[in-house]
């Protein structure tokens, strides 16, 4: 399928490609202990530039991807080629994912389910895809539940040029709540305020990471 890449889309898999050497040493260490044990077939929602290669264990899996942005696909097949993955991308979204059912082994999505167009469904086909026992991981800014300032600002920025900027996120999604409701035999998670300094780490500080078993 042949997709419109507007001006948004390419700036921001160039600033991906660019500046993520911050992010990527802020959760190296929650990602090191989130994707150890991953083997088998790994379907990756939302890869970007590929961030994600560097925590996986390349002999023991097969992935694939579901990375609707092709300005994303250079800087993520470059990245796959530098770490020695096997990549194959699939040509769908998060809402309707070209796979059979019971297909993959791991889920993975990381700082994703605030820009899907509709997270409740998006959820019910990675639980579909997955086998019985397979495992959804996750890692995703979400709603700020205690302090009211920041869920307001979360609530109102997706009504900014914000949402042009950061491909249509929406920093106050319960995402926590929508995994819990997509039916997983079990769900559990880690809750904590992601270090940063600035105006975007502030609006996206709360983080949750954890997994979903089918
Ligand atoms: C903020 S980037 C995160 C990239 C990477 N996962 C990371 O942690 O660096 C969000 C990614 O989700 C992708 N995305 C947005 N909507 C999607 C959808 N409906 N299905 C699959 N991917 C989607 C975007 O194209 C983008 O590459």
């Amino acid at each position: 399928m042949q997709r419109k890449v507007n001006y948004f889309k390419k700036r921001l898999a160039r600033f991906q490609s660019k500046g993520n050497d911050k992010n990527f040493e802020l959760n190296k260490k929650r990602k090191i202990e989130l994707f150890s044990g991953i083997e088998g077939t790994v379907l990756e929602i939302g890869p970007g530039i590929g961030t994600n290669f560097a925590f996986l264990n390349k002999k023991g899996i097969r992935w694939i991807g579901v990375e609707p942005n092709p300005a994303m696909h250079p800087y993520l097949l470059e990245s796959a080629k530098k770490q020695g993955v096997s990549a194959s991308l699939l040509d769908c979204y998060s809402e309707a994912i070209c796979l059979p059912d019971s297909q993959v082994d791991f889920v993975i999505c990381t700082k994703v389910l605030c820009s899907v167009s509709n997270l409740d469904i998006s959820m019910k086909e990675i639980k579909r895809v997955l086998k019985p026992g397979g495992r959804f991981l996750f890692l995703e800014h979400v709603v700020d539940n205690h302090n009211f300032l920041r869920r307001a600002v979360q609530k109102i920025v997706p009504y900014t040029p914000w949402k042009y900027y950061s491909d249509g996120c929406e920093p106050g999604r319960d995402i926590a709540a929508s995994i819990k409701n997509a039916g997983f035999s079990s769900v559990s998670f880690i809750q904590y305020m992601q270090e940063g300094k600035g105006l975007i780490h502030a609006i996206k500080k709360p983080h949750i990471y954890g997994s979903a078993i089918k």
